[in-house]
């Protein structure tokens, strides 16, 4: 009992001083920001960017869409792959969205996304091979399964 007693708490504390670092700089809506290849505006790779990058959150842009490519090896980030949201499996059906990623691996959009009946995302390389996602999503935050739950994305 006594160990239960103060790890509840513990998570207690933890989960509000998470929160409140997240709330410290409120300036996340509002703002428009998409990756382009090339370019090396964000960080964290590989974190989950929707933990900060969301309302209410210390983000700067709230992201529909974010996440992390590695390469072949899933040991460095593969940079400018291109993403595309397919409404049907292995690249059938309609594009919804399409994103480069940028030189640091990372896509990102505050752009609106049209989740509704599920979208399949598909990650090319700049070579072309591409790397279908076989389920379908209905949340962008591809970091808070991959690298976690799922493996890495990668692409060569
Ligand atoms: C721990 C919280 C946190 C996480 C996780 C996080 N970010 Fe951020 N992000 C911030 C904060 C705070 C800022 C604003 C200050 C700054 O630029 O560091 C920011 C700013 C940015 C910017 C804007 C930089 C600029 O100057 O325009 C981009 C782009 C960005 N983040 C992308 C990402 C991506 C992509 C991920 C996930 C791979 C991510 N962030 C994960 C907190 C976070
Ligand atoms: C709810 C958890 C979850 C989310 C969110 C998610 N994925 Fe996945 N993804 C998986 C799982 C599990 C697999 C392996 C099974 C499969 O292919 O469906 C996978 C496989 C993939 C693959 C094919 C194999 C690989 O690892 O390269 C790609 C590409 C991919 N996901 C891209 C993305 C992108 C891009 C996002 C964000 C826009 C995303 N995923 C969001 C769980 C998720």
């Amino acid at each position: 009992m006594k160990k239960i007693g103060s790890v509840i708490p513990a998570i207690i504390l933890l989960v509000f001083i998470s929160v409140q670092s997240c709330k410290k700089e409120k300036n996340g809506s509002g703002e428009t920001k998409t990756s382009t290849a090339g370019s090396r505006n964000s960080h964290n790779t590989g974190q989950n960017c929707m933990n900060c990058h969301k309302s209410g959150g210390s983000g700067e842009g709230v992201f529909t869409a974010a996440g992390s490519v590695y390469d072949s090896l899933q040991t460095g980030p593969y940079p400018n792959a291109t993403i595309k949201f397919y409404t049907q499996p292995n690249g059938g059906g309609q594009v919804r969205a399409t994103l480069s990623a940028d030189a640091l691996g990372n896509l990102y959009t505050t752009s609106t996304i049209d989740f509704s009946g599920g979208l399949y995302p598909a990650v090319s390389g700049t070579t072309g091979y591409t790397n279908y996602m076989s389920m379908a999503i209905s949340s962008g935050a591809c970091n808070s399964c991959h690298g976690s739950s799922a493996g890495k994305i990668w692409i060569k």
